[in-house]
């Protein structure tokens, strides 16, 4: 045996059975390559899910870190701490956005989100505290979250779930208005879906739903968790959109690996939260708030945001010429560094094959592969990765 398999026997008897996992154990990276116990090299198209925004080992994150942690790493929310002021400044001077709620994670920023929508609407005096989510979604696996998840495999085996969350059809606007009643108090949904399959909302949909919740004061609640903070080549997802949500979800990117989260809202929706109403104990900490700064710091001033737009252009070009070469592709969907295909086998033996070949892939849904690399990558590297891509569909073809 060799170590990585000798890690994943110790794993299996020790970590609670919630992963398929591949039999791949990591030990370091650097850049978007990762190196497993043995040895071998991967090119890094999964990026620990869009986590990884600046890759392994970014010199600058790793001093942030090594520096903060050895002044202080953590305190409570009782106190103020300056990473979190200054997280929470840059999120907000360069957004639509007025106050951030910090917590760890995506699931944890929709809780606080879902949370927020409800109190606005008793602030508001209105008469129903239902939300409507979309199909096909996915927001997270707290009970909250996974309710709002349009999904029904993530439900099974966990009823009652949470009252007062229904699901429409995603990109379907008469659906969405049909489905409003005197009782809805919010309308959530991801602005690019990610685990439904990599699917972008139409920019005239997006207009409508924000005409309706403004019609009917009804909270527009993004899950910009995935495909926020620079995936798209915006700091933000909405912002290639041009439709201003009342709130938003973020986590996965924030802070380049290290856990947080953030539910930003504009002031009208953030004062229905006042002292008392929600809190986190690690919920914005120095560490991972300093983090953030380096990631957000790099996309807004490091140059960060215009690679991503010209990688992600590179990758539609290359996806699409794929497309043309091999009939089982049939969709090329996406914005910036956040694109998937769609094909018409299984995605699974696709994905295995790359990740044989040494391309880290992973699906989002049954047939469609997803490509999140970390938003440092060069051509070079994208280059490399659709050559090792066009191998696995060569033989999956
Ligand atoms: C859009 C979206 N929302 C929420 C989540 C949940 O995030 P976490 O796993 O950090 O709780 C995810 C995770 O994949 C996601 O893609």
């Amino acid at each position: 045996m060799n170590k990585t398999e000798i890690l994943a026997q110790r794993g299996a008897k020790v970590v609670m059975n919630t992963y398929s996992r591949f039999p791949i154990a990591f030990d370091h990276g650097e850049g978007v390559y990762a190196w497993d116990m043995d040895g071998k090299k991967y090119l890094d198209f999964v990026a620990g899910i869009a986590v990884n925004s600046l890759g392994y080992s970014h010199p600058k994150l790793c001093a942030k870190i090594s520096e903060q942690c050895q002044k202080l790493m953590h305190v409570s929310n009782l106190y103020y701490t300056e990473p979190q002021i200054e997280l929470a400044e840059l999120l907000t001077a360069n957004s639509c956005f007025d106050k951030v709620f910090f917590c760890n994670s995506g699931a944890e920023s929709v809780e606080s989100m879902l949370k927020l929508a409800r109190k606005y609407a008793v602030m508001k005096n209105k008469p129903g505290r239902d939300i409507i989510a979309m199909e096909k979604s996915f927001h997270g696996r707290t009970y909250g979250a996974v309710t709002a998840t349009g999904q029904d495999k993530y439900h099974k085996g966990l009823d009652p779930m949470l009252p007062g969350i229904k699901h429409v059809p995603y990109n379907n606007f008469e659906a969405l208005l049909n489905a409003v009643d005197e009782n809805t108090c919010a309308i959530l949904m991801e602005p690019v879906q990610g685990e439904g399959g990599i699917v972008p909302a139409d920019k005239e949909y997006l207009q409508k739903v924000r005409a309706l919740c403004d019609e009917k004061d009804l909270l527009l609640l993004f899950d910009e968790v995935q495909c926020g903070v620079g995936r798209t080549g915006e700091l933000f997802a909405y912002q290639v959109y041009g439709v201003e949500p009342d709130a938003a979800a973020f986590a996965k990117g924030l802070a380049g690996g290290v856990p947080i989260g953030a539910m930003m809202a504009k002031d009208s929706a953030a004062i229905a939260f006042q002292p008392g109403d929600h809190a986190s104990t690690f919920g914005g900490n120095s560490l991972a708030t300093a983090a953030g700064t380096v990631v957000v710091d790099e996309l807004v001033n490091g140059g960060l945001l215009e690679n991503v737009k010209k990688q992600g252009e590179l990758l539609t070009k290359k996806l699409l010429e794929l497309k043309d070469k091999y009939g089982i592709i049939t969709d090329v969907r996406g914005i910036g560094l956040m694109q998937g295909i769609e094909l018409s086998i299984p995605a699974g033996p696709v994905v295995a094959d790359a990740i044989d070949k040494g391309l880290l892939l992973v699906g989002a849904g049954a047939n469609v592969i997803r490509f999140v690399p970390a938003l440092i990558i060069s051509e070079e590297e994208m280059n490399e990765a659709m050559e090792i891509l066009e191998k696995a569909l060569e033989n999956a073809k």
